[in-house]
């Protein structure tokens, strides 16, 4: 069975190895990609997504979204992470394709109606494009066939602050109107991707087996792979991107658990993703209130990472 996808992206070193799954992978019929700021400005991240698409030869729509948080104002580009172009500073060939004239908003609600109940929304970027969507159409929650999110830690603390995780935090607002719609939505944060770790050798078979688009994905690699020695002390990155195909591909890796979010949108705490598991009682039922969702609480991190691997070489 092929999964018909839309894949909502900031690409990103992390994000442009699971492009190049969502582009390749026979069990998922790509439908488009919708492009936010995030690790990158939105213009750059639009250009780095159609750049993927034409070195994997495939023509995939591609509409630009949002170019900054609903309320707050912007957080940085990590550049020392993703490199100022996104993709690691390696130098880029020319884009020939141009963007959707569409919103990405506008490209998410009609590509869902026009399928409805089958599309799956990944989305693994700030997550305003999809509050958009859900404003121009609160009905969208009703015709999609379930949204999967990498981004927020259950039990793991926080990659940006001491609690709160990068998709979260760039736009938490949005992330509270999205995690609480009232959609199938299952969440794939750093509980996973922490135990996932992409090595050289991993990355040497996906450079092989992908030609031109693997000469893009080795080289990004090589500067995403320094940041994660020097500030993490980890030989290898963590595909956090990739994760969330993986869940949707092959959710027996995964340890999951249904219960209510929360994300906190003020104060210190910003971005963090609070979980109460369902039926649990606590002292106030005010944990209970957000419609029941399912969070990703561990995974066998070593075959998450080959089957990445495997399903790019
Ligand atoms: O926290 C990991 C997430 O933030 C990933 O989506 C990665 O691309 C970064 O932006
Ligand atoms: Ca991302």
């Amino acid at each position: 069975m092929r999964h018909p996808i839309l894949f909502d992206t900031d690409p990103g070193v992390d994000d442009a190895q699971a492009i190049a799954i969502a582009l390749r992978h026979p069990e998922l019929e790509l439908l488009g990609l919708t492009t936010t700021y995030g690790n990158v400005d939105v213009e750059v991240a639009t250009r780095n997504a159609l750049l993927l698409a034409e070195l994997a030869g495939r023509e995939v729509p591609v509409a630009q979204g949002a170019a900054a948080p609903l309320i707050k104002p912007r957080h940085p580009a990590p550049a020392h992470i993703h490199g100022a172009n996104g993709l690691g500073d390696i130098p880029l060939p020319a884009v020939r394709g141009r963007a959707d004239p569409r919103s990405a908003a506008q490209f998410i609600v009609d590509t869902v109606n026009g399928r409805p109940g089958e599309v799956t929304l990944v989305a693994v970027g700030p997550l305003g494009n999809l509050a958009a969507a859900l404003q121009l159409d609160p009905t969208l929650t009703e015709r999609v066939n379930r949204v999967v999110i990498m981004g927020g830690a259950i039990r793991e603390g926080g990659n940006v602050t001491p609690v709160a995780e990068a998709n979260m935090f760039n736009d938490p607002d949005a992330a509270a109107r999205v995690l609480t719609a009232g959609w199938p939505l299952t969440l794939v944060g750093l509980d996973v991707t922490h135990r996932c770790v992409l090595t050289p050798e991993h990355m040497a078979r996906i450079e092989a087996g992908q030609g031109e688009l693997g000469r893009v994905l080795a080289g990004s690699y090589a500067f995403y792979r320094d940041f994660y020695r020097d500030f993490l002390g980890i030989e290898g990155c963590c595909p956090h991107d990739s994760c969330a195909l993986a869940w949707l591909l092959r959710p027996e890796l995964f340890t999951t658990a249904r219960g209510h979010l929360t994300v906190v949108t003020e104060g210190d705490a910003e971005g963090q993703t609070i979980f109460a598991p369902q039926g649990r009682a606590f002292i106030e039922a005010r944990w209970a209130r957000t419609p029941l969702v399912e969070v990703c609480l561990d995974a066998d991190g070593p075959a998450v990472s080959d089957w990445i691997a495997d399903s790019l070489a």
